[in-house]
């Protein structure tokens, strides 16, 4: 269950949440400019594939974005048509931090995964970070491979 400071929110991201968006995602990695258009084009394109893309949010008590998470379903083949659901770019602004944010974000992304049906969610993460997610309840589960163009 997400519990969150009073007034805050847990909630699908708004096309409106453009600038605290991709403010807040600054914290986690280089975003680079993106215009308003760039940022609608991708929005529609995540609105068109709901059942894929389910990017949220945790907003402040003036309905700001403070907090971002994103949760991908994967439709597969394996363990009988199974889904899988994937946590990406949590990010929690800077003086937001330490106020179990980044848990209730967790926390709702999972419980979003298990009630589509997921049979797990899956996420990277560094090592730096590992003592928050076990806070989460996961469990460290092989090792991240990468290549980079
Ligand atoms: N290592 C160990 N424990 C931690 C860490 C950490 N890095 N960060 C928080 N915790 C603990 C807290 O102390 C708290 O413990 P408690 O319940 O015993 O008090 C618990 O985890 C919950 O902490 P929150 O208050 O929910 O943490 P916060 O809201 O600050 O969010 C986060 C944590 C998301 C890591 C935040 O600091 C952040 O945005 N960091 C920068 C971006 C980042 O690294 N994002 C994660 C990328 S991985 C991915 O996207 C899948």
């Amino acid at each position: 269950v997400v519990t969150l400071p009073e007034g805050y929110s847990f909630r699908a991201l708004e096309l409106s949440d453009y600038a605290k968006y991709i403010e807040t995602l600054k914290v986690l990695t280089t975003v680079g400019e993106i215009s308003s258009e760039s940022f609608a084009e991708l929005f529609n394109h995540w609105k068109e594939h709901p059942h894929i893309y389910q990017p949220h949010v945790i907003a402040n008590t003036e309905g700001l974005v403070v907090a971002t998470g994103m949760l991908l379903v994967e439709r597969k083949l394996i363990h009988e048509c199974g889904k899988v659901g994937h946590i990406e770019d949590i990010s929690v602004a800077g003086s937001e931090q330490g106020k179990k944010l980044g848990l209730s974000m967790i926390t709702g992304l999972t419980e979003l995964a298990e009630k589509q049906g997921c049979y797990k969610v899956i996420l990277d993460c560094s090592p730096h970070n590992v003592g928050f997610y076990e806070k989460c309840g996961y469990a460290n589960s092989g090792v991240e491979m990468v290549k980079r163009f």
